[in-house]
């Protein structure tokens, strides 16, 4: 979907205070749309991300014939016609994720499992991400699956048939395809099981769980045990996407005049390498009202200006942060010292290279910061300048950047900002609520 060019100005404010409730988490409300569609019942979602991804993953299921209601009064929620028994239907035309890679791999690991013909395929970002990870552990799994360039991109073509569980080690700590190889386990009559070296976020394991589905884990050993269904439906809050909340938690670290609060935000430690890093960092950050939604742990989190000093990120930390790379980023630049990323190669195969965009952007506002092959080197304590910078259509470097453009002099420009709708609409309206000029 083409929207319109959207170019944002930032102005450094004097000071950055309120309070502020980030969308639903984007992994999360994902993975409640597809195991709701696949439940014996009506599932009731509220706080559902309102980003494009999710509404890809909406509209595909749709396409396969899941009834979704979705209800705008006063606390809007969606309901989800669970499929159950009857399993989804075959699409009338291709399948088009737009630029959300969750919706295309976990879909994959239902749809091969579904007597029907599947094609499913995306924006030019989508298309040039890697899929040859996403093949494999379905074929081990004895699917017909198939991408272009021999697997290794989509479009991605699927016949759907019976799979038999496996035991698979995963090559890169991705939860996506951690989570289609689950999905796909839903369906089979013998164990799944899955060693994760590097913990990624669990959002999946725990919703199965709460939908019913034996999954035992140890270490790092995950294991989905059969009988899976009826999957019993849900009704459930999703909490706030902690990869948003991120922003302000930044934002308000290295302004000199912050104060800001972001209410019901996740917190599940595979998410909260963010508020480790900022934390070895110095930033004066505090959790508030600690709960659980459902399976998953909830707080409210305040930020204050901060001294911040550079840090070091590397090894199972990185899975456990790796959206937040960039925003990081923009904290070591005005951090005292050297901060090192390391071990994050998987950077360059997301919605940009984020290693080179990243770093291009950055030096153009005046940072000191140098591209390693698996990451990036940044030499803290230099004042940002504002300019003309770019967001290569990654929305959480069109959003970072506006971070940083709150703590640079100057103007900073930012060029295809319209990209932050993917996981954050009321991004722009939020950054002009709460900086006061
Ligand atoms: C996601 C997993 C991560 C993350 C992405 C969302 C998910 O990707 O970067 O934004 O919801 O499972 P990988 O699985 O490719 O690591």
């Amino acid at each position: 979907m083409v929207r319109k060019p959207l170019i944002k100005r930032i102005l450094p404010p004097k000071e950055l205070v309120g309070e502020i409730i980030v969308p639903g988490d984007k992994s999360i409300s994902h993975r409640a749309l597809i195991l709701s569609s696949l439940a014996s019942g009506n599932s009731r979602v509220s706080n559902l991300s309102p980003g494009r991804d999710c509404e890809s993953t909406m509209n595909c299921l749709k396409a396969l014939g899941v009834k979704i209601d979705r209800q705008e009064n006063l606390t809007p929620f969606v309901t989800i016609h669970g499929a159950g028994n009857s399993g989804l239907s075959e699409a009338k035309n291709v399948l088009n994720v737009g630029n959300s890679a969750t919706t295309l791999r976990l879909l994959s690991g239902v749809l091969a499992t579904q007597p029907f013909l599947s094609i499913l395929t995306g924006d030019a970002s989508l298309r040039s991400r890697p899929m040859k990870r996403l093949v494999e552990p379905l074929r081990l799994m004895g699917a017909e699956i198939y991408g272009r360039g021999d697997d290794s991109f989509a479009p991605v073509v699927i016949r759907g048939k019976r799979l038999h569980g496996i035991t698979y080690s995963l090559p890169v700590p991705s939860a996506q395809v951690k989570s289609a190889i689950l999905l796909a386990g839903l369906f089979c009559q013998e164990d799944t099981i899955i060693l994760e070296l590097q913990p990624s976020r669990n959002h999946t394991e725990l919703l199965l769980e709460r939908m019913g589905v034996k999954i035992e884990q140890s270490d790092a050993c995950i294991c989905l045990i059969p009988p899976a269904f009826p999957l019993t439906p849900v009704d459930l809050y999703v909490p706030g996407d902690i990869s948003s909340a991120a922003y302000w938690l930044v934002a308000g670290a290295i302004h000199p005049s912050a104060k800001l609060k972001i209410k019901n935000c996740g917190v599940n430690p595979t998410r909260t390498g963010i508020l480790d890093a900022l934390l070895a960092m110095g930033a004066r950050i505090s959790q508030e009202n600690r709960r659980l939604e459902g399976n998953e742990p909830v707080a409210d989190l305040c930020v204050e200006s901060s001294q911040l000093r550079a840090t070091e990120v590397a090894g199972n930390m990185v899975p456990r942060l790796i959206d937040e790379i960039p925003l990081l980023a923009i904290a070591a630049c005005l951090a005292e010292g050297d901060t090192v990323i390391r071990d994050a190669s998987e950077l360059r195969v997301k919605e940009s290279d984020r290693i080179t965009t990243t770093v291009q952007q950055l030096s153009r506002l005046g940072a000191a910061i140098e591209e390693l092959p698996d990451g990036m080197v940044i030499h803290g304590g230099k004042t940002l300048l504002g300019t003309e910078v770019n967001s290569h259509f990654d929305h959480r470097l069109a959003m970072s950047l506006a971070i940083a453009g709150l703590a640079a002099k100057g103007e900073t420009i930012i060029h295809s900002a319209q990209i932050a709708e993917v996981s954050y609409p009321g991004f722009w309206n939020e950054i002009e609520r709460i900086a006061w000029h």
